[in-house]
């Protein structure tokens, strides 16, 4: 069986796509995750029965253990999920995102380059570097502007994104100059089973059933792309199975929504799923705080590319992703409370403040 690294496969997207593809048998992970506070090991406790997942705990940066993984395991395949991922955190404190995004994504473009270049044929010819972005690189649209293709030109606002472009830019360097065979992914807003809930949808969730406020920036009005977290793992799958080398795919659910529109559909659901709830209508927790800073205005994606080359389309809708989310947060109540640790709590007080 072929055998894929992937990195950050502890975390929301990493560990969906570890789960999907051990279910399938498709190939064997070595999966490589640091476990900072946003990977969890339970997030992969399937597979770590499974002789065919193995995981080790490192930094992508580290390029000795990096190098020894690579001649170790002979991968076919490199999918880089690891990243400090979240906007607010980037804007209290840059730093980690330039270490792991950018410094840790060059070092593994260097070894992967290394181990390519050593490869016969035709292992040599087979092996993809596969690099998951994200749609906040194209920076932020006017209400009438096109959605983001894979032409529009880079404009990152935030730290966060900023980090994202410059390890994007050296993927797209690493395949210009050296001929390495990359191909980036730029996906829009994630949702679904195994996000850490300092994101919007399971913040609101799990404040909802526990009576808490609903904190919205702003007016509320700023708008994202939704896509249910499995569509995206598929599209990843089908970009790394049929894309071509040195090219970019843009990944989206062709769901706009205002930031409001999201949290009414969370309250009306968890209204229904918990008709004995002494916060009903959860609406009624919604309060709206102080805007992000330089908070984008809306982010949506025209995903016609991989829609046409590689005959991808979302399985979800808002409605269905969204239900199948509540239920997996609903069941799932000892996951929920071993990631609200000190950590967790210490974020929260901090970045809402004490109510
Ligand atoms: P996440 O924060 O849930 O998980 C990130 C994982 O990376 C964690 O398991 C963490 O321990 C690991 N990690 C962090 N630094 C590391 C390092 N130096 N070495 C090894 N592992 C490290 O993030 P996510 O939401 O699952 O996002 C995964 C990827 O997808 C990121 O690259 C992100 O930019 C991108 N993305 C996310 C979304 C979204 O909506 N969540 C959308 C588009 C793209
Ligand atoms: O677009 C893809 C990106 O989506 C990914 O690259 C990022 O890794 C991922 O975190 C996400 O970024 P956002 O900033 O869009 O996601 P977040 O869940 O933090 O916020 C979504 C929207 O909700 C955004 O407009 C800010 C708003 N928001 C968020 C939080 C946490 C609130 O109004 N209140 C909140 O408490």
């Amino acid at each position: 069986m072929k055998t894929w690294l992937v990195t950050g496969g502890a975390g929301f997207i990493g560990s969906n796509f570890v789960l999907r593809i051990r279910s399938r048998g498709v190939a064997r992970i070595v999966n490589l995750d640091l476990l900072t506070y946003a990977g969890n090991l339970r997030n992969l406790d399937a597979p770590h029965s499974d002789p065919n997942h193995v995981f080790v705990r490192g930094d992508i940066g580290d390029r000795e253990m990096v190098r020894d993984l690579l001649v170790r395991h002979q991968p076919e395949t490199v999918v880089n999920f690891a990243a400090e991922s979240h906007v607010d955190r980037s804007i209290d404190g840059p730093d980690p995102f330039i270490q792991t995004n950018v410094v840790g994504t060059f070092s593994l473009l260097k070894e992967s380059l290394r181990y390519w270049q050593g490869l016969e044929e035709p292992s040599r010819s087979a092996f993809r570097f596969l690099h998951v972005s994200t749609d906040e690189v194209y920076g932020s649209l006017g209400p009438d502007d096109p959605a983001f293709s894979e032409r529009t030109p880079y404009a990152p606002n935030s730290p966060y994104s900023a980090s994202k472009a410059a390890a994007d830019h050296l993927v797209r360097a690493y395949h210009h100059t050296y001929g390495l065979p990359t191909l980036t992914t730029n996906c829009s807003n994630n949702y679904g089973p195994r996000q850490f809930p300092e994101k919007l949808i399971p913040l609101m969730i799990l404040n909802g059933l526990s009576g808490k406020p609903l904190p919205v920036y702003g007016d509320g009005l700023n708008v994202r792309d939704w896509l249910y977290v499995e569509d995206h793992c598929a599209a990843i799958e089908v970009v790394l199975l049929g894309g071509r080398p040195g090219e970019t795919y843009n990944i989206g659910g062709g769901c706009e929504l205002t930031n409001m529109e999201v949290v009414r559909s969370v309250c009306s659901l968890i209204d229904q799923l918990r008709p004995e709830s002494p916060h009903r209508p959860h609406s009624s927790l919604v309060s709206f705080v102080k805007d992000r800073p330089g908070h984008d205005r809306r982010y949506a994606i025209d995903a016609a590319k991989i829609q046409s080359e590689l005959g991808w389309r979302p399985e979800e809708t808002f409605e269905t992703g969204l239900r199948k989310t509540i239920h997996w947060y609903l069941e799932n109540t000892d996951w929920v409370s071993s990631i609200q640790t000190g950590e967790y709590q210490e974020w929260i007080r901090k970045h809402y403040g004490e109510s």
